[in-house]
C-alpha cells in the first residue's frame, strides 16, 4: 500500500509552535488564538478566506488574492471594515512579528463576527467582522504523484452556492474527500452537472494530451490564482492550451495530469480511479510547466 498523501502537506517544523496569530489585529500564541463559540464562521461557514505564500520576502500574487477577497465579501455583502491596504498592513505586521521571510504559507480568514444569538440571520453579526491572520513555516512535502477517484459529489451551479466563494463552507468539497479517502485515493475529482471532469476538491485540475494542455472552462470551479498563472505561462511559451469539457474517458487515456494551486503549486497526479498515467512517471509537460512557475514565483519575488 502507498504511504497516505494529501495535497497540502508540509515539512514538520518546530518553529510553528511558537508563530504568533493576529486575531482582530491582536498578535497572541497560537495556542491561546481562539474565537468566540458564536462567531458566524465557526457557526455556519459565513467567511472567506485566502491562502497565499511567502518567497524571498515577498507574498506571490498578493494583489489578486486581497481582490479576490474583497471580491467575495461583496458577493456575501461582508464589510471587511478596512481598505485592502490596511488589510496588507495588518499581514506585514503579523510577517514582522513572526520575523519570516521565505517558505511560509498564510491562511487569511474573514468572517462575518460575533453573532448576538445563535441562528442563521446575517444581521445578528453586528460587532464587525472577525479577522484571523495565521501563518505557518511550510514546504510542501508531497513524496509521490496524487492518486485521484470521481466522486459523487458535483461542482454546483452559480445560484445555488458558487464555487467562485472561497467561503469558510467547504462542506461539498469536505464530503468529496471524504469519499475519495474510502475509495483509497488522496483526493477527489470531481464533475460538473452535465458530467464534464471539473476540479478536486481543493485543487484546479489540468491534463496532457499529445502535447497539448487542457483545463476545464471555468464555469463551476474556483477561479485559481495558480490556474490562471499556468494558462497565462502555457500562451505566453507556445504550449497549446485548452479551457474546455472534457469526459473521464479523455482523463483516463491522458498523457499526463496535475493539480494547481497556491500550496503545491503544480502537484502531479499518476492515477485517477485506479487507470495509472504515463506509467506512475511525473510527465515532461508537467515537469516543463512546474519550472516555468518557479520561474515566474522568482521574478514575481525579487
Ligand atoms: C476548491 C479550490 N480549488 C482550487 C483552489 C486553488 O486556488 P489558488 O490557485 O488560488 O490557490 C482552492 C484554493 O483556495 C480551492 O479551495
Amino acid at each position: 500500500m502507498a504511504e497516505d498523501v494529501s495535497t497540502h502537506q508540509a515539512q514538520e517544523d518546530a518553529r510553528n509552535a511558537n508563530v504568533l496569530i493576529s486575531v482582530n489585529g491582536k498578535l497572541v500564541p497560537r495556542d491561546q488564538a481562539v474565537v468566540s463559540v458564536f462567531d458566524s464562521g465557526f457557526m455556519l461557514g459565513d467567511g472567506i478566506w485566502e491562502g497565499m505564500r511567502l518567497y524571498n520576502g515577498h507574498w506571490s500574487f498578493l494583489s489578486e488574492h486581497i481582490n479576490r477577497l474583497f471580491e467575495g465579501a461583496v458577493a456575501l455583502d461582508l464589510d471587511i471594515g478596512m481598505s485592502k491596504q490596511q488589510l496588507i498592513e495588518e499581514i506585514e505586521k503579523t510577517r514582522e512579528a513572526n520575523q519570516m521571510h521565505s517558505d511560509v504559507h498564510l491562511r487569511l480568514m474573514v468572517t462575518r463576527g460575533v453573532k448576538s444569538k445563535p441562528f442563521q440571520h446575517p444581521a445578528l453579526s453586528q460587532s464587525g467582522p472577525t479577522i484571523v491572520i495565521v501563518m505557518e513555516h511550510s514546504k510542501p512535502k508531497i513524496n509521490r504523484g496524487i492518486r485521484l477517484a470521481t466522486v459523487p459529489h458535483m461542482r454546483g451551479l452559480p445560484m445555488t452556492q458558487d464555487p467562485k466563494i472561497n467561503s469558510h463552507s467547504k462542506l461539498n468539497c469536505i464530503l468529496a474527500c471524504i469519499a475519495a479517502e474510502k475509495a483509497g485515493a488522496d483526493e477527489a475529482l470531481m464533475l460538473d452537472i452535465n458530467g464534464f471532469v471539473n476540479t478536486t476538491n481543493a485543487c484546479n485540475f489540468f491534463i496532457v494530451r499529445q502535447g497539448a494542455v487542457w483545463t476545464s472552462t471555468g464555469d463551476y470551479c474556483m477561479n485559481g490564482i495558480t490556474r490562471q498563472k499556468v494558462i497565462d505561462l502555457c500562451r505566453l511559451n507556445d504550449i497549446p492550451i485548452f479551457e474546455k469539457n472534457f469526459s473521464l474517458v479523455e482523463t483516463y487515456g491522458a498523457d499526463e495530469a496535475f493539480l494547481t494551486g497556491t500550496f503545491g503549486a503544480q502537484t502531479p497526479v499518476h492515477s485517477i480511479d485506479g487507470r495509472v498515467l504515463a506509467d506512475g512517471k511525473t510527465g515532461s509537460l508537467t515537469l516543463r510547466i512546474r519550472e516555468l512557475y518557479k520561474q515566474l514565483i522568482d521574478e514575481a519575488c525579487r
